[in-house]
């Protein structure tokens, strides 16, 4: 059996969120980002590959002029656990200094990841940073507390799959959030 069969044989179980219910949570986040952000000109940055169908839900829900960019990293290693080690894959194409800058990111769990792009795109001097994140695993298990001004909804700390996330590159197609439990784990 080649790899991809193997990761094929774990299927997707309970749906914690479907369709109807990422919309909801989605057209809500596009609401406050429209008025908190009224008369500016926020741009928002995607982290791939798993926000980038939240994000593109997420803009035609935004009323208000803003830019998109995007930026590549990695932080499990085809796992289902986060590695602790961020790697930049892809960088911005622009610069942010002076700019309102919303980081747009499909899952929080330990907020590795996020402290370590807050970090970054702190030094090049933005006008302001805040986060959007469709969903936080429950706060044991966010070990950084990186203060997150939006986020859609809170759910336990199992893994998932779905509407962009992904296991091994697999699932990200579904347009709901499943449950994906792992033998012996
Ligand atoms: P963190 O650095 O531990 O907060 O992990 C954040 C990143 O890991 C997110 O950007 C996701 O892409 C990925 N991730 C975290 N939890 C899950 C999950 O349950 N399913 C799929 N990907 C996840
Ligand atoms: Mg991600």
């Amino acid at each position: 059996m080649t790899e991809q069969q193997e990761a094929m044989r774990v299927q997707p179980g309970e749906v914690l969120l479907d369709a109807e219910d990422i919309a909801q949570v989605v057209a809500q986040l596009g609401r406050r980002i429209s008025s908190d952000y009224s008369g500016r000109h926020p741009i928002l940055i995607n982290l791939l590959k798993g926000g980038v169908v939240f994000l593109a839900d997420l803009i035609r829900q935004i009323t208000i002029p803003h830019h998109i960019e995007f930026m590549g990293v990695s932080s499990y290693e085809n796992g289902t656990r986060s590695s602790g080690n961020v790697r930049i894959l892809e960088d911005l194409t622009r610069s942010i200094e002076g700019r309102d800058v919303i980081i747009v990111e499909d899952v929080i769990d330990t907020g590795t990841t996020l402290a370590y792009i807050l970090n970054m795109l702190q030094l090049r001097n933005p006008r302001s940073i805040e986060v959007c994140a469709l969903l936080r695993k429950t706060q044991v298990s966010d070990r950084t507390h990186i203060p997150v001004r939006y986020i859609g909804r809170e759910i336990p700390d199992v893994f998932i799959v779905g509407y962009g996330l992904d296991y091994d590159e697999n699932y990200r197609h579904l347009p709901h959030i499943a449950r994906l439990d792992l033998p012996g784990e």
